[in-house]
């Protein structure tokens, strides 16, 4: 491209310059964040709130999130550069698995379970859990772990609320198959090129 002012997709484009490739696959980023409470995943904030980016500050090359987590949802959250790849993991109809744990208020029981595991009319659709479990149970709160294939905007935030348990504090345990296990919150690392390799064979 010979063209001036053409605008280059950092995550879908090869980069050559004189030849030599400045931007190339080589240059592929897979790095997975355990995001704090409290972060929003923007590159900027008008009002000057701290971003994921920030956390990312030793990362030089530019990368770009798969999907979202609320600002105040803790947990994990893939970063790349690769577009196709981000395309794919965040196209709907590839249905990738994302676990959460959640502590709600109150004592969420079989009924409950059932009613998101059959699916919730949110205004947007309905919207249903894979898996749910409740592993306690105290002190007038409840701690569930749910699996979702869909990813709506606030989906387990709205879907607890719809059941009358409320959301306390919500954590992604797990996207993809990747799991939280030996990353410190507010801790980032690069996928092995095992991991690479799974998601990019993993058909959804
Ligand atoms: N569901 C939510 O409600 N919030 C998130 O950040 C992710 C899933």
């Amino acid at each position: 491209m010979r063209e001036l002012g053409f605008h280059v997709d950092p995550v879908a484009d090869e980069v050559s310059l004189d030849g030599i490739k400045v931007l190339s696959k080589k240059n592929r980023l897979y790095l997975l964040l355990n995001k704090p409470a409290g972060y929003l995943v923007t590159s900027s904030d008008p009002r000057g709130r701290p971003t994921v980016y920030e956390l990312l500050g030793e990362v030089k090359d530019r990368v770009f999130p798969v999907g979202r987590l609320d600002r105040d949802t803790e947990g994990l959250l893939l970063f790349t550069n690769d577009g196709e790849l981000a395309h794919r993991l965040a196209h709907p109809r590839y249905g990738l698995t994302k676990r959460y744990w959640a502590l709600v208020s109150g004592a969420v029981n079989d009924r409950k379970i059932k009613k998101l595991l059959k699916g919730i009319r949110l205004e947007d659709g309905i919207a249903r859990a894979t898996d749910v479990k409740v592993l306690a149970c105290e002190s007038g709160h409840s701690e569930i772990c749910l699996e979702l294939t869909t990813g709506k905007k606030r989906q387990v935030r709205r879907m607890c609320m719809a059941i009358g348990h409320p959301v306390v504090r919500l954590r992604r345990t797990a996207f993809a198959g990747l799991s939280d296990d030996g990353l410190p919150c507010g801790q980032w690392r690069h996928l092995s090129s095992v991991e690479v390799h799974r998601l990019k064979s993993s058909k959804g």
